[in-house]
């Protein structure tokens, strides 16, 4: 912490916080060579200076060393990342411009800064990216960008089929795989659509979300997204990944009305509609996009998940048993190709998404035109 911080935030609180050690003067007691800038630096795979101040940014693209975190930037051998934090008209000044620009051509990778509600009252550009989002950052740091040039469309999360107005047909899934996978994407240099059923995730940083309830929705976003004419910037999606856990019925006699609580001997009679198969819809185009397939199954996942890869007409089928991992932080997967299947053993769902764009990025064919 520079000294400046520790009038925000104590160092005993951050200590507590994170249950790390906090060092603040570059002659602590604790570094017994008195090098502690040295020391610390050098276990370090990268460093992140959040927030960095304008006078902060000043220092470092002039190289000053007169505090602990200045010292460490300049003796560093490790990559620094920077995410700038200051009113909009400082991060507008000449002079911070002039300086982030050294920043860059110094090697600094430079983290937002974004727009919004500023603690000085005003609005503007310079306020932190979110905490989490810089972790995301800091994590796609050191993705390489196998999927840079390509455009991937994914599905996520349950749907929702409604009864009536009140009330609806849906199940476990809680989109975390497909949010990683997004993530996971945008991280290895991808864009990445992502059409969402409902759930209360937060949007991966870089990924446009689409919001869907039912399976129809799902159909038809999906559709726009292929069918949209080509706009600058946006690229054809040569990627499908359908994840959603998409209802198979929908209701086909769903009430306008909340449906009233009558006698025992007259109970609601819900009648069924099959829902368009997306990944089979997609898959079946002309144009179709390099599809990944997932089957939730509850056993026989090699023999089920081989009979769905076919049926589907896709490359590539992941599969899983299907209520082993709704909700759950972990997962474990069997890809099933033209060749065979592959485990990816259990794991966080962070890194499994990671390990499949690996073998994605591995599969896909050039780009097209
Ligand atoms: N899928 C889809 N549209 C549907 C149903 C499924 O796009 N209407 C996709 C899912 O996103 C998943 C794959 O198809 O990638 C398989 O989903 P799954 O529910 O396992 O299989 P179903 O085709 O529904 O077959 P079943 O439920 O009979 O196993």
């Amino acid at each position: 912490m520079t000294e400046a911080a520790t009038r925000f935030v104590t160092p005993v609180t951050f200590q507590a916080l994170t249950g790390e050690p906090v060092f603040v003067d570059q002659w602590d007691a604790r570094i017994d060579d008195n090098m502690a800038h040295i020391a610390l630096s050098r276990r370090a795979d990268a460093m992140l200076v959040a927030p960095a101040t304008a006078d902060f940014l000043a220092k470092l693209a002039h190289g000053l060393a007169d505090d602990l975190l200045a010292t460490m930037c300049l003796a560093r051998d490790c990559p620094l990342l920077a995410a700038p934090t200051m009113n909009r008209q400082m991060w507008l000044h000449p002079a911070t411009q002039r300086n982030v620009a050294q920043l860059v051509a110094d090697g600094v990778t430079i983290l937002g800064p974004a727009s919004g509600d500023q603690a000085c009252g005003e609005t503007g550009l310079g306020r932190m990216l979110e905490p989490l989002e810089l972790v995301d950052e800091l994590a796609a740091f050191f993705v390489p960008r196998t999927l840079a040039g390509r455009h991937v469309l994914l599905t996520a999360g349950p749907t929702y089929e409604p009864i009536d107005p009140v009330r609806g047909i849906t199940n476990l899934s809680s989109g975390k795989m497909g949010f990683a996978l997004a993530r996971a994407c945008s991280a290895a240099g991808a864009q990445v659509t992502l059409v969402a059923g409902p759930t209360a995730l937060a949007t991966p940083r870089g990924v446009q979300r689409v919001d869907v309830r039912t399976a129809q929705q799902m159909h038809d976003a999906v559709m726009a997204v292929l069918d949209a004419p080509p706009a600058s910037g946006t690229l054809r999606p040569d990627v499908f990944i359908a994840v959603a856990a998409v209802a198979d019925w929908r209701v086909a006699n769903a009430s306008e009305r909340k449906l009233k609580k009558r006698s025992a001997d007259d109970l609601p009679k819900l009648e069924f509609a099959q829902n368009p198969d997306i990944l089979a819809a997609v898959a079946r185009r002309a144009d179709a996009p390099w599809c990944v397939g997932f089957a939730a199954e509850s056993e026989d996942l090699e023999a089920n998940g081989a009979a769905k890869r076919a049926a589907k007409g896709v490359p590539l089928l992941v599969a899983n048993i299907g209520h082993a991992t709704f909700g759950r932080d972990d997962n474990e997967l069997l890809l099933i190709d033209e060749r065979g299947s592959q485990p990816l053993p259990r794991a966080d769902k962070a890194q499994l998404a990671q390990a499949l764009v690996t073998e994605i990025a591995r599969r896909l064919p050039p780009r097209r035109g």
